[in-house]
């Protein structure tokens, strides 16, 4: 049965990458989230996006020069009228204290493609095992050399490489890498080649799936898992898959 995770939390409806994203994601459901990091001046792991604070916040700069105070004091959640408590931008740590409270599977994409934010591996696997998430985390980048140097630090913990573009028999290129999976633009695979891997034994789980024919099509071959921005529509429309 397909899985469903929430990009960047219920992205659609909360501010993006904020702890209200991901409980809300919960509560409707979902199974996963996938959320961003990237490390702040003085070494915190950070959830955002971009690597500038500007898009989603109510600061300027980018998270590599900002201290964790610093981007603390930011409203995450400053461009949606209806809250009226601040979001802050929160670190890996909250958002795994409150994984501690739930079953659900966090993927984490590390954003290092830019900044290469050299440590972040070992920061990020270093509080998966302090919270003891090593079976409910999937470690993901465009970064493959990332992934890579985190499956040589912990060969037991999943990794899947992201492909923005369409590449040849890309199960072939993931198995190569000793992943498990791939997370692919939706745009770039096909169903033969989402069975193909699945096949090979590879999951596949494409992102960001948002269309409801998109949704309709990964649910009816039994794609592994969707990213999605909108959980709740992804719901509605898997129920039409159950046997
Ligand atoms: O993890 C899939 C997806 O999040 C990658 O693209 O830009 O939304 O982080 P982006
Ligand atoms: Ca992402």
């Amino acid at each position: 049965m397909t899985l469903i995770f929430a990009h960047r939390g219920y992205s659609s409806l909360y501010p993006e990458n904020t702890m209200l994203a991901f409980r809300e994601a919960e509560k409707v459901g979902s199974d996963g989230i996938e959320l961003d990091v990237q490390l702040t001046k003085d070494g915190e792991v950070v959830v955002i996006h971009d690597e500038k604070v500007n898009r989603t916040t109510n600061g300027t700069g980018f998270v590599k020069d900002l201290s964790y105070q610093e981007i603390r004091k930011l409203d995450a959640g400053y461009s949606n009228k209806m809250l009226v408590k601040k979001e802050p931008i929160p670190s890996l740590i909250e958002v795994f204290d409150w994984m501690k409270t739930n079953d659900m599977i966090c993927n984490i994409e590390l954003k290092n493609g830019i900044f290469p934010y050299e440590g972040i591996e070992e920061k990020v696997l270093s509080l998966i095992r302090e919270y003891e998430l090593s079976d409910r985390v999937i470690i993901s980048s465009f970064n493959h050399y990332s992934i890579i140097h985190f499956y040589l630090l912990a060969p037991d913990i999943e990794i899947a490489p992201l492909f923005a573009e369409g590449i040849y028999m890309p199960w072939v290129y993931t198995q190569s890498i000793r992943a498990k999976g791939y997370h692919s633009n939706y745009l770039a695979i096909n169903e033969e080649i989402i069975q193909s891997s699945i096949e090979n034994g590879i999951a596949v789980r494409p992102y960001t799936v948002n269309k409801e024919e998109v949704m309709r099509s990964l649910f009816s071959i039994n794609c592994t898992a969707i990213i999605t921005d909108d959980p709740v529509k992804a719901q509605r429309i898997k129920k039409e898959y159950r046997k």
